[in-house]
């Protein structure tokens, strides 16, 4: 089987982990936790990077630190992961679910804008599969309107547009560092920002509401309550790990790259595909290959994968058509033709740097017999 994902590990991992370990220094805000934070802001290029125990957690950080909660509306993708609307619904908020652009498989600004109303607060972008979200457009509907502008770059730590890191666009940025991305520490994230009151905000909600991080800069002699928080910051073992991931992202960058654009020219021939999309000005880092297919052929293409031991699969099913959105969220039942239609027709297949010529030419090829046998071209 070639899996559609695998983290990629040397020694460097199991060192640093051990030394951690052996330090006995392993709670969050720790030395290795630290230096990657430095590390971080360094290379997204921005003022503050708080490591935290998932990208889930830097979205609920966000919206409790820009003072999200009940009575307001926060507009979202319904193409993406559940953590956004779930975070959205932990501050007291409501979600607005909002289309995308077919193209991108981003969130549309114009559809977004006929959602905003006197309740709206912010907006959250999702940068899916690592492609830039239409960032203009979304910084000017955030001035016109005076939103917040959060951005889940869950799958995009690397991307830029015009040679600026995603996730740094906004008020915040959220990755993650799950088992399934591109740098990862089993499970952990990153919260940025640039704005000072933001990241003070951000240091103590993902402290538990203290101010231990100051305490440990010794800003402070005793740390103590200081506000509303959760235990969201990350062990000094996982940033360990991570750190040793941070040290390889250019290579990892660049095989990923490479293998995409091998599938973007073995697949060029064929109607039957739409490739991704590239938006202008920005340069991807290839967290997923994600093509589509008719929708009357798409579940036969991944059962069909499936069983030549190819590990294609499908994303997302759409938030607005889920069962909690429907039994529970009143409103969130809309209608958005172009999510349902991207969810029908989307396929990810196999990319990981350790991925070996002889893989990518089988999965290229098995795609090549299933098109076959469905007549297609
Ligand atoms: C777009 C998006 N947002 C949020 C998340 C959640 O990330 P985490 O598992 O680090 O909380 C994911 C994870 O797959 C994701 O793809």
């Amino acid at each position: 089987m070639i899996p559609s994902n695998k983290p990629f590990f040397d020694d460097t991992e199991i060192e640093y982990a051990t030394a951690s370990i052996q330090s006995g220094n392993i709670a969050g805000d720790g030395p290795f936790g630290r230096k990657l934070e430095n590390k971080l802001s360094d290379y997204l290029e921005c003022k503050h990077a708080l490591l935290v125990n998932s990208c889930t957690s830097a979205i609920e950080i966000s919206l409790f630190a820009l003072g999200i909660g009940p009575g307001d509306e926060v507009i979202c993708p319904s193409f993406g992961f559940v953590s956004v609307a779930n975070a959205i619904l932990q501050c007291g908020a409501k979600p607005v679910f909002a289309e995308i652009d077919y193209e991108t498989m981003n969130l549309d600004p114009a559809h977004t804008e006929k959602q905003i109303t006197t309740r709206t607060r912010a907006i959250i972008l999702i940068h899916y599969a690592g492609m830039s979200c239409d960032l203009v457009s979304f910084s000017e509907l955030k001035e016109k309107h005076g939103l917040y502008l959060i951005e889940d770059a869950a799958q995009a730590l690397g991307s830029k547009l015009q040679g600026k890191a995603l996730g740094t666009f906004g008020d915040s940025g959220c990755f993650s560092l799950h088992e399934t991305k591109n740098l990862t520490c089993g499970e952990g994230g990153i919260f940025v920002t640039n704005d000072d009151n933001i990241a003070q905000q951000a240091e103590i909600i993902r402290e538990k509401g203290t101010n231990r991080s100051s305490f440990l800069r010794r800003e402070v002699q005793k740390y103590t309550w200081v506000g509303r928080g959760s235990s969201y910051i990350l062990s000094d073992i996982l940033a360990a790990v991570a750190l040793a991931q941070f040290e390889k992202i250019e290579p990892i960058l660049s095989s990923r790259t490479k293998i995409a654009e091998f599938y973007q020219n073995a697949f060029a021939p064929y109607n039957y595909i739409t490739p991704p999309t590239i938006p202008d000005g920005c340069k991807p880092n290839w967290h997923l290959f994600a093509l589509r297919i008719n929708k009357l052929h798409r579940d036969i293409f991944l059962e069909k994968l499936k069983s030549k031991g190819i590990g294609a699969s499908f994303h997302f099913v759409p938030l607005h058509s889920a069962p909690y959105s429907k039994t529970k969220l009143k409103g969130g039942n809309v209608s958005l033709p172009v999510t349902d239609r991207v969810a029908s027709e989307l396929i990810r297949i196999p990319i990981y740097p350790q991925l070996s010529n002889a893989e990518k030419e089988s999965v290229v090829s098995s795609m090549e017999e299933v098109a076959e046998e469905l007549g297609l071209e």
